[in-house]
């Protein structure tokens, strides 16, 4: 709960949709590593020594980097808050901190390139969020696990033997307060990520609370930021379930304070930018992926990899648009909407909010949808994009089969008279105004 009683999560839910930054030197090798892309993992993946990585630190030139037009990209995609990653798993920061010299303002960017964008998302009235990863395969005393970079070189293992997580955590929990202290209002922080027992200790080499130092690091981030949403990967049970690049067959169930769950998902399976990935998802997808959520009491966080020029590169802003000329029309069906008490017919979803039900169809069927358990209940059916009426029907139950009259339905059913012609939108959406 936050200090006025509504719980932190309230504004999230409400928002539904929101955009994923994955930024940093790694959008400069741009490449895809193993079957499942992920090209942030690159360092990891190709087991890069600092040198050979420091050769993209060199060369991260966002010379094109426009935060206004980011800011503007995401509201306009329909997007209510914006989740940029501060630092990922290869330690490389995007702010001045005071920790390291490992950071923007050293590389030929040449400044801070947070700032900027917190200014620009909070201009907008986009709620901003930072993702910081716990891992880092920078940092002196970091274990060489068995995700680390180095944890095949035999002769630095040596050397690392004695490294000491505790400095590396003293490290974590000064960069955490630099950042809830120096950005002004901080509404999200998405911690990234626990590999705890049951993920193959003797494999990864396994860090959770005890590593990070979790309960400590949690209750120093609601002392400096009260009312912050905090994600579950701290190891502990957060605000906010995030699972990742799937959706959950069902409303997922919560554990400890949560109260929602948000599905992480890419544009093209890859987190940061990957330039020969062309695996990207069809915009019909992205947005049906968003009603099921939505339909599911969940939020959709999209992800772009911004290029190392800081671009957004050309098909995902294309992806975007689409995804905001949908949005225009139907957020009355998204913001604030949750799952609804009926049963949606085959290849639809439901949202609903109030007295409106929210019937997105997925897949065209031949002139007619039926309804369960909605005769009687519906005042008035209207196509959301364009208000037009959808007429209804209620078969009579005891209709016998006869040429050209419908038979055969239960009873309690409500049947819409569609078009023959799909409307042409990404989601044709019909909204049914319930009686009180
Ligand atoms: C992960 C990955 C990562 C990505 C992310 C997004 O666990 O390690 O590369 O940042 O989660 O949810």
């Amino acid at each position: 709960m936050s200090d006025d009683g509504a719980p932190r999560t309230a504004w999230l839910k409400d928002a539904r949709f929101g955009l994923f930054i994955h930024w940093g030197i790694y959008s400069v090798p741009a490449r895809q590593v193993g079957k499942n892309s992920l090209a942030e993992w690159i360092k990891s993946r190709e087991q890069l020594s600092d040198r050979d990585y420091d050769l993209y630190f060199d060369h991260f030139d966002p010379d094109l980097f426009d935060p206004e037009g980011w800011a503007r990209e995401a509201a306009d995609a329909g997007m209510r808050y914006v989740v940029v990653t501060t630092k990922h798993h290869d330690g490389f920061c995007l702010w001045d901190s005071a920790f390291t010299r490992y950071k923007a303002p050293n590389t030929p960017a040449g400044r801070d390139l947070l700032r900027p964008l917190v200014e620009a998302f909070r201009s907008r009235g986009l709620k901003v969020g930072f993702y910081h990863s716990l891992i880092d395969w920078h940092h002196p005393e970091f274990p060489l696990d068995g995700f680390h970079p180095q944890r095949n070189d035999e002769e630095l293992k040596r050397d690392a033997a004695g490294r000491d997580i505790a400095k590396y955590r003293a490290y974590l929990h000064g960069q955490v307060r630099e950042l809830l202290t120096g950005y002004g209002r901080v509404d999200y922080i998405f911690f990234d990520f626990s590999y705890g027992p049951g993920l193959r200790p003797e494999i990864w080499g396994g860090k959770g609370p005890d590593e990070w130092g979790s309960d400590e690091l949690l209750d120093m981030v609601r002392q400096l930021q009260p009312g912050i949403v905090v994600n579950d990967r701290l190891g502990l049970p957060g605000d906010v379930t995030t699972p990742e690049q799937y959706q959950p067959a069902s409303p997922l169930p919560l554990h400890g304070g949560q109260s929602l769950w948000e599905g992480e998902q890419t544009l093209n399976g890859s987190w940061g930018y990957d330039r020969d990935n062309a695996e990207w998802k069809p915009p019909e997808m992205l947005v049906q992926m968003l009603v099921d959520g939505v339909s599911k009491d969940g939020n959709l966080l999209l992800n772009v990899g911004p290029t190392a020029r800081g671009e957004l590169d050309d098909k995902a802003l294309e992806l975007l648009r689409e995804i905001g000329k949908w949005m225009r029309r139907h957020n009355g069906a998204i913001y604030g909407c949750g799952p609804a008490p009926f049963t949606a017919p085959p290849d639809c979803r439901y949202t609903s909010k109030g007295n409106r039900l929210f019937l997105h169809v997925f897949c065209w069927p031949f002139g007619h949808l039926h309804l369960s358990g909605l005769a009687g209940h519906v005042q008035f059916a209207r196509f959301l994009h364009d208000g037009s009426e959808v007429q209804r029907e209620e078969v009579d139950p005891a209709q016998v089969p006869n040429t050209v009259r419908m038979a055969g339905l239960p009873p309690g059913t409500l049947t819409l008279k569609l078009p023959v012609r799909r409307p042409d939108v990404l989601v044709p959406v019909i909204e049914l105004f319930l009686r009180d």
